[in-house]
């Protein structure tokens, strides 16, 4: 069975917000509060924003984009040697066409690549090595200096997310002292084969389940987040920004006034696509629930035990 992809419409820019986060950066905190209700007004109402001046340096970008497009160049059964299936810490290469969200229903037209901070095995599920190819020598390393610069963007944003909702802006400070359980993903996306094919998108609608998510889109274009009326809003690149949007965790730790926005992402464009994504998550023993208007929409989850449930939810394990 297939059904036509509904057309997206062209996204004025004001529909998504561009904030405008150096503030964030500064040593005199004054002007926080503004770009913080900024931001709570983006992830009240879009669930999802551009921000600019984010700090991120350009070369760690440049670097883990060349270094990306030679890994996906490879043979797939070169990649296929640091497969996901094989990593009890689903760390390592995604294969083009993993079962997505809708697990068999639907395929994901993508291929990705995952690592974590390298931890040793040990009690916590999916504390491990990560699985470098050994044909991509660079790889390792651009990913990790691309790491430290969007983790400084995230820990930029928690008191921007924090002062929004009303919390002292140190307040999940603790909750991100450790990036164990961040999460960052290259993602591939050849063109769309059939526009009519609604079970082959490159991702199929669906929430991220971290905290939030800070997004490296190129120039194509393709994401697009579903509003409040039914339509699936595009999310056209804009140089020098990236776009941030909230996940499942901090949707519950806001009782829902920061929305986890269901998006997806449709290769239109006759190229090759390529994004990075940063799940940014708290530290795996986060008890995460609401913190703000607690009227009992939420239950408390534990957040690694929740990742690792959509870990094991999404992503192929070979069967031992
Ligand atoms: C994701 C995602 C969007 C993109 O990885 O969860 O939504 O543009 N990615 O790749
Ligand atoms: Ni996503």
């Amino acid at each position: 069975m297939s059904m036509p992809l509904p057309v997206t419409r062209k996204l004025d820019f004001t529909e998504i917000p561009v904030v405008d986060i150096g503030p964030l950066g500064e040593a005199d905190n004054r002007r926080i509060p503004v770009v913080a209700a900024e931001i709570a007004r983006a992830c009240q109402d879009v669930g999802f924003m551009y921000v600019k001046n984010h700090g991120v340096s350009a070369i760690a970008l440049c670097n883990l984009r060349r270094e990306a497009e030679v890994f996906f160049s490879l043979p797939s059964v070169e990649k296929m040697k640091v497969a996901v299936e094989i990593s009890p810490q689903y760390r390592g290469y995604l294969p083009l066409e993993y079962t997505g969200e809708e697990g068999e229903e639907g395929r994901n037209l993508q291929e990705g690549f995952i690592m974590m901070p390298d931890r040793p095995v040990g009690t916590l599920p999916l504390h491990g090595p990560n699985q470098w190819p050994e044909n991509v020598p660079g790889l390792k390393a651009a990913m990790m200096a691309y790491f430290v610069e969007v983790e400084k963007l995230a820990r930029l944003m928690l008191p921007g997310f924090a002062s929004g909702v009303g919390l002292p802006g140190d307040y999940f400070r603790d909750a991100f002292r450790d990036p164990e359980m961040m999460i960052l993903k290259l993602n591939h996306y050849p063109p769309q084969k059939a526009m009519n094919d609604a079970y082959m998108l490159g991702v199929g609608g669906h929430t991220d389940f971290s905290a939030f998510t800070i997004l490296w889109q190129d120039d194509l274009g393709g994401l697009e987040v579903l509003n409040k009326s039914g339509e699936w809003v595009g999310v056209p690149p804009i140089e020098d920004t990236f776009v941030i949007n909230i996940g499942d965790l901090m949707q519950v730790w806001t009782n829902g006034r920061f929305s986890s926005t269901e998006h997806r992402v449709i290769n239109r464009y006759g190229k090759d696509r390529n994004s990075i994504a940063f799940f940014v998550d708290p530290v795996y023993s986060t008890k995460v629930e609401p913190l703000v208007d607690r009227s009992g929409n939420y239950e408390p989850v534990v957040s690694g035990d929740h990742i690792y449930a959509q870990f094991r939810r999404i992503y192929p394990q070979r069967k031992y």
